[in-house]
């Protein structure tokens, strides 16, 4: 497999004065929740990416402010905002992609699950309208709990008739940023080298890094794998904390957002072996959803990746996480149907 360079294609395309002998194609991404604290860096990091034709920025309020600040800037993208729903039509028609970090985020002593009360009628009613106005959308979905809510848009698309499980993603790129940056910390290794995929679901034990598989390769110490694997888990919950009930990782999510949207970007563009890890409608295990690594095309999801051989470590873990990703998918699925 070639390495899935977020480091390297976020330089390539923030250095990128768009040079090229082919002109990138027109293509559509609209931002859901694009005046949240998620929401306002990904837009300026949208806003930058020489792939975007079209940058469209809803919210339920504040969005006309921001689209104007935006739009400011000198790059490629035309910048349009959206506010309240009766513009959520508008908003998404032509959408090549939409980025979904609309809801509520946690406080400290919360759990993901705890945001299901709010973002699964969120997510649920955001989903009816992309059904509805972009169908063929790629949805790259970033409200939590991220375990629940993909399954809660795969049943809307499904009840809908316009499901296709290879546009809809689970967005698990922070969680890739995060292991990367704490394996080179402590491997000692130059963070832009740093490869390590990520699998599983986006909460606590079911974030399951695979540090056997990272490169370049270190001698560390089972001890050290385990302190490496309970940050990455807990790496959410260490943000959530130091903002002490102001909200939980925005800036690291928007740049993880920022790439897995470039990926999906150069992927329709047909840039071969564009690779993430994400959170997607998979047979790898036994579960109807899993992030793995996944090959992104011209129709979004091309192969979904095994996961290649294990620690007894791993495996352990892998094990360990399946009841509760099982039934946050179940709690997703069955919202839908009104259970
Ligand atoms: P925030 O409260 O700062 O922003 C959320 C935005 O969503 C607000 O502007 C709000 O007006 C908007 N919103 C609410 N209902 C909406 C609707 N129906 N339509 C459109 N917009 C709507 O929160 P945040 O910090 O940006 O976090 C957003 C979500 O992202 C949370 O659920 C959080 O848990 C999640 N998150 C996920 C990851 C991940 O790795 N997948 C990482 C960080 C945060
Ligand atoms: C994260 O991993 O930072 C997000 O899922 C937000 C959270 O609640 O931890």
């Amino acid at each position: 497999l070639k390495r899935s360079s977020s480091t390297a294609s976020t330089a390539s395309y923030l250095s990128s004065r768009g040079f090229s002998s082919a002109p990138a194609p027109e293509r559509k991404v609209t931002v859901l929740g694009a005046a949240g604290g998620i929401g306002q860096p990904l837009s300026l990091l949208m806003k930058l990416n020489p792939l975007v034709s079209s940058l469209s920025l809803y919210d339920i309020a504040g969005t006309p402010g921001v689209a104007a600040d935006v739009s400011h800037i000198n790059t490629r993208s035309e910048v349009k905002g959206y506010a309240g729903e009766d513009q959520l039509g508008q908003a998404l028609e032509g959408s090549d992609i939409v980025i979904i970090p609309a809801g509520v985020p946690r406080k400290p002593g919360m759990t993901r699950d705890d945001l299901f009360k709010i973002n699964a009628g969120i997510v649920k009613s955001l989903s009816e309208a992309i059904a509805k106005y972009c169908p063929n959308a790629l949805v790259n979905m970033i409200s939590n709990p991220v375990n629940s809510t993909v399954p809660i848009a795969a049943e809307v698309f499904k009840s809908k008739g316009v499901y296709d499980e290879r546009r809809l993603f689970g967005v698990t790129t922070l969680d890739v940023v995060r292991a990367k940056t704490f394996y080179a910390g402590k491997a000692k290794v130059n963070v832009a080298d740093v490869n390590v995929p990520v699998v599983g679901g986006h909460a606590g034990i079911t974030i399951l890094p695979l540090f056997s598989q990272a490169s370049p390769k270190a001698n560390l110490s089972d001890e050290e794998i385990i302190a490496l694997t309970k940050r990455t888990q807990d790496g959410g919950t260490e943000v959530v904390e130091a903002k002490a009930g102001k909200g939980s990782a925005t800036l690291s999510m928007a740049y993880a957002g920022a790439i897995f949207a470039d990926a999906c970007l150069k992927g329709l563009n047909g840039v071969p072996d564009v690779i993430e890890c994400s959170f997607v409608q998979s047979s790898v295990t036994e579960l109807p959803f899993f992030a793995s690594k996944v090959r992104l095309g011209k129709n979004g999801v091309e192969e979904v990746f095994g996961l290649g051989p294990l620690t007894d470590f791993e495996q352990q873990g892998l094990e360990a996480l399946k009841a509760e990703l099982k039934s946050s998918i179940e709690k997703g699925v069955a919202f839908v149907h009104g259970n």
